[in-house]
């Protein structure tokens, strides 16, 4: 027979953790556990995507201009569900609502939470049955009572009290950092639940993956161009040439890059001088897993972190993964300023 350790829930792990933090009353965990209910729903609604009438798009364009799929618009729906009944959090922004959704009940104003949220992440892939996410940040409001304002969601990245991704993969995996380290818990879909199967996840020192949707290679600056050119060069100190790796969904893309080890890159283009990615919702949660996973994130110049947002949808050119590989792109952007 099988013996198995003891199984940590999400739920038990998030309680121990809690102690850790002698003013917390509970109110981070349960609004972790919402989002991790909405995940659920959101996971068996994609594990049944070809079976049932939600694959394909709803007719209608989002903020950025992108036509919304109908797993796009149901993942939305879901996680604002799940946070307004949940009671933490006062306010919203998602990638698919051009403004910041305020909670204005006497229940939901007093939470003491705001949420940036990629609902679907890598939705180009759903048809193709390729790994998709879910990405989300989560701040102390800085108003003092009512409903959230759009001032408690343009906070920088150092501001963060949480963030993380679910990745609906061959398996779905729930990864966390509240700053004191990342953990993945995998969900055991028998039961419904998130196991701890990934406690304290950390970039491994043998990176050897580059991604970047080299489609692109015309368009970026020259110090990406040139660092192309180095990942591709024979040098075995080095663990190169690299592997080249680029999927589409940004979440599946780093979770890889977290467990194998290498860098993701999206940069600035001379189409789109801020690339593509979103501060609020997509780079600084990533960024904080990173700098938790020992890793590090940056627009090229300056630590993700530390951009002030000034916008709830602006955009910012984006690398990140081992800390040592972030630094090589980085001189090479300095090197060669265009
Ligand atoms: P979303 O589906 O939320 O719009 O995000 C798609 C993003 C991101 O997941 C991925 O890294 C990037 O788009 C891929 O862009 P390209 O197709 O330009 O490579
Ligand atoms: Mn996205
Ligand atoms: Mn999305």
């Amino acid at each position: 027979m099988v013996h198995r350790s003891k199984i940590t829930t999400l739920t038990e792990f998030i309680i121990q953790r809690q102690s850790e933090y002698p003013h917390a009353k509970g109110a981070l965990t349960r609004l972790l556990n919402d989002i991790a209910t909405a995940a659920k729903i959101v996971n068996r609604e994609i594990n049944a995507a070809g079976l049932v009438d939600i694959l394909g798009t709803v007719g209608k364009e989002n903020i950025q201009g992108e036509t919304q799929k109908k797993l796009d618009v149901f993942a939305n729906e879901m996680f604002i569900t799940a946070l307004k009944g949940g009671g933490e959090c006062c306010a919203i922004a998602s990638e698919e609502n051009e403004k910041v959704i305020s909670f204005s009940n006497e229940f939901s104003e007093l939470g003491k939470y705001v949420v940036a949220m990629d609902p679907l992440d890598g939705s180009s892939n759903i048809e193709s049955n390729v790994s998709i996410g879910t990405i989300f940040s989560i701040y102390r409001r800085v108003t003092e009572a009512g409903g959230g304002t759009q001032q408690d969601l343009l906070q920088p990245g150092v501001n963060l009290a949480a963030a993380g991704y679910v990745i609906y993969g061959s398996s779905t995996m729930l990864v966390y950092t509240t700053g004191k380290g990342v953990n993945g818990f995998t969900l055991d879909p028998s039961v419904g639940i998130f196991c701890l199967s990934h406690p304290d996840m950390k970039f491994p020192s043998s990176a050897h993956i580059y991604s970047i949707n080299e489609g692109n290679y015309i368009y970026f600056p020259e110090g990406v161009k040139r660092y192309i050119k180095y990942c591709q060069e024979s040098d075995a100190d080095t663990l190169r040439p690299y592997t080249s790796r680029y999927i589409g969904s940004l979440v599946a893309d780093f979770h890889r890059n977290l467990i194998k080890g290498g860098i993701f890159l999206y940069p600035g283009t001379t189409k789109n001088p801020n690339g593509k990615l979103r501060l609020l919702y997509e780079c600084n949660p990533i960024a904080y897993i990173a700098e938790q996973a020992g890793g590090k994130a940056s627009n090229g110049f300056k630590r993700i972190m530390n951009i002030e947002p000034e916008t709830l949808h602006q955009r910012a050119p984006f690398f990140t993964g081992p800390r040592h590989m972030v630094e090589k792109l980085e001189s090479f952007l300095q090197e060669n300023p265009e």
